[in-house]
């Protein structure tokens, strides 16, 4: 083939080339072994002397212009190769999102962190103590001894016949253990707050599994002023700082003398409202002396040693602090109930 034919197919097969395959036979065609280039190369033997110079420039050329048209065309399919690479791996950052539910701290969790946040600013320890609870720790030592009848209030889940092994009906047992712990030395300044269990009905009020703070301190000249002002310090933190204190005489077994504790309404000032059911006060707590029987059992000589103990319940503060009227909601894990006292901060 003349060589400016050559180079015209050489222009034409480049141009038409519709992929890669399809150029690497262009590549054989021209400068394989057996290419048109190749064998004009070859050829050079059959020119006659005078036009060898000639004639291998034009072979040169004709090389380098298929070299350049190659190169061309191959970089275009590289380029073209790699945009479709880019184009099926983007991410595009563009998308929405996959909107992720974030939960919120239980509030019942939040109160009972803030009771215990005051009570550490006190030097009080936080102790834990087990659910499953023996007898003796729930209730005899605690001075409620078998048949005793204000056992009946704390009615609970008892694992075996002997009636030993139960699910604890309140966070007191967990005092007993501070107490054994202090083997009549050590003074103590516990609160142990947690969950306990009775045989109730659930209703808006109470429910089989609820949670209590309970709080002890052994010491020496321990007086019902020092419960008070410890009182005092604790719910003016939840409540508000204008908050007053008042006890009323009740009965445990465990204290003597007992008393119930009121707190002036937060809402009214004390004038009545429906918070405090008309009458200025509300009952947050139950307290008192820790009786002697207590102390001895304990193995803390009453000649030397005395305290005082209280009892929150954690759900009714958190039903009074963020105007709650029904304990369930604690419980249901209902994301629209407990966001809306989603108080992260
Ligand atoms: N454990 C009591 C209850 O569940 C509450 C209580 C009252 C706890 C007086 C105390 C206390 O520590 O001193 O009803």
């Amino acid at each position: 083939m003349e060589i400016e034919m050559i180079k015209v197919s050489i222009k034409k097969d480049i141009e038409n080339c519709n992929n890669q395959a399809e150029l690497n036979d262009i590549r054989v065609k021209y400068i394989g072994k057996k290419g048109l280039i190749t064998d004009l190369n070859s050829k050079i033997r059959e020119v006659a002397n005078e036009e060898k110079k000639e004639y291998g420039m034009k072979v040169n050329e004709i090389r380098t212009y298929f070299n350049t048209l190659f190169e061309d065309k191959y970089k275009k399919f590289e380029e073209e190769k790699l945009n479709e690479k880019l184009k099926s791996e983007k991410i595009d950052i563009t998308m929405p999102s996959v909107n992720i539910e974030v939960g919120a701290p239980s509030i019942l969790e939040k109160l009972v962190e803030d009771v215990e946040d005051v009570c550490m600013s006190m030097g009080y320890d936080v102790i834990d103590g087990p659910e499953i609870e023996l007898d003796k720790y729930n209730f005899e030592m605690l001075n409620l001894p078998k048949g005793h009848p204000a056992r009946d209030a704390q009615d609970t889940f008892y694992f075996d016949e002997a009636e030993e092994h139960l699910l604890r009906s309140q966070t007191s047992p967990v005092q007993v253990r501070t107490m054994l712990e202090g083997k009549g030395e050590k003074p103590v300044r516990m609160i142990c707050p947690g969950k306990t269990y009775r045989r109730d009905d659930d209703d808006a009020t109470h429910s089989h599994q609820f949670t209590q703070i309970e709080g002890l301190v052994v010491d020496k000249n321990i007086s019902l002023t020092d419960l008070k002002g410890t009182i005092e310090v604790i719910v003016r933190r939840l409540f508000g700082e204008d908050v007053e204190v008042r006890f009323r005489p009740s009965y445990y077994p465990f204290t003597e003398p007992s008393v119930e504790i009121d707190i002036s309404c937060f809402n009214c000032n004390g004038k009545g409202c429906n918070v405090c059911k008309e009458s200025g006060w509300i009952t947050v707590c139950g307290a008192g002396i820790v009786h002697p029987n207590v102390l001895k059992m304990s193995g803390y000589d009453p000649k030397v040693w005395s305290g005082f103990a209280f009892g929150f319940g954690a759900e009714r503060l958190a039903m009074l602090k963020y105007g709650i009227d029904d304990c369930r909601v604690f419980y249901n894990n209902d994301l629209r109930e407990s966001k809306e006292f989603d108080r992260v901060d």
